[in-house]
């Protein structure tokens, strides 16, 4: 699986343009191809590809049932928009909005519920990385998923470490592996469906993704350009 994280990027036309070439990218491969585009584009995008293979989700949403969320989107409404998953908890939403394992866990359940997947987001800072922390860090931002009655086959983790995010910098493929078989240990999992991101680019997949720990990749900044994205997949189908 490889997925796209537009993030706050794109007015409606250039989303429209992408998402076109997304889903010819998705046409022309077995693999299972995502992209989260704006919030404020997803139903038109949806539309648009509604008859391709090309999956649409969104970047996050909250467990809250309808309310005073002022800003908030849920699960329902995410899957009334016809989207097939949901990022949560990512970095960047972790950082910039306080969210937390514990905040995003009912999240999860909410999202499972709607019959769309989510996609999980954790990963350590350079602190705690150089602090020796990071397997900790991992451990703690997952075990709010466990004992929450709802069954983590159907949830995906994306292993991002902080550091590598946007910077250019990809983990090492010894860290990569090492993690993911870490998270499969502690979410006793050992078939789940783990993706690494972080600077995943045409000219860092190749490595990413020499191992079987790797299922896939999110992937961000080489989402905006098709042309990066394609090459992405096509390092993944020649692993
Ligand atoms: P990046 O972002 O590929 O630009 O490093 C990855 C992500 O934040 O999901």
């Amino acid at each position: 699986m490889i997925l796209g994280n537009w993030k706050m990027h794109t007015l409606k036309a250039d989303a429209l343009t992408l998402a076109a070439s997304m889903r010819t990218v998705a046409e022309a491969t077995d693999t299972l191809i995502g992209i989260c585009p704006p919030s404020l584009w997803v139903d038109q995008i949806v539309t648009e590809v509604a008859d391709s293979r090309l999956m649409v989700g969104v970047q996050d949403c909250v467990a809250d049932d309808f309310g005073a969320h002022t800003g908030c989107i849920n699960a329902a409404m995410v899957a009334n928009a016809g989207c097939a998953f949901a990022l949560l908890g990512h970095s960047e939403r972790r950082k910039r909005f306080g969210e937390t394992s514990q905040t995003i866990a009912p999240a999860v359940g909410a999202i499972l519920e709607t019959g769309l997947f989510p996609v999980v987001c954790v990963g350590e800072t350079e602190v705690d990385r150089d602090a020796g922390r990071a397997d900790q860090v991992v451990a703690e931002q997952l075990a709010p998923l466990v004992g929450q009655g709802f069954d983590l086959d159907g949830v995906v983790i994306a292993y991002e470490p902080v550091w590598a995010i946007g910077t250019g910098r990809v983990a090492t493929l010894a860290e990569i592996v090492a993690m993911h078989r870490w998270i499969r240990e502690v979410l006793e999992r050992p078939e789940l469906v783990v993706l690494y991101g972080g600077s995943v680019s045409p000219e860092t997949a190749s490595s990413i993704f020499s191992s079987d720990q790797v299922s896939g990749a999110l992937v961000g900044g080489a989402s905006l350009d098709a042309d990066k994205f394609a090459a992405i997949v096509a390092a993944w189908e020649t692993r």
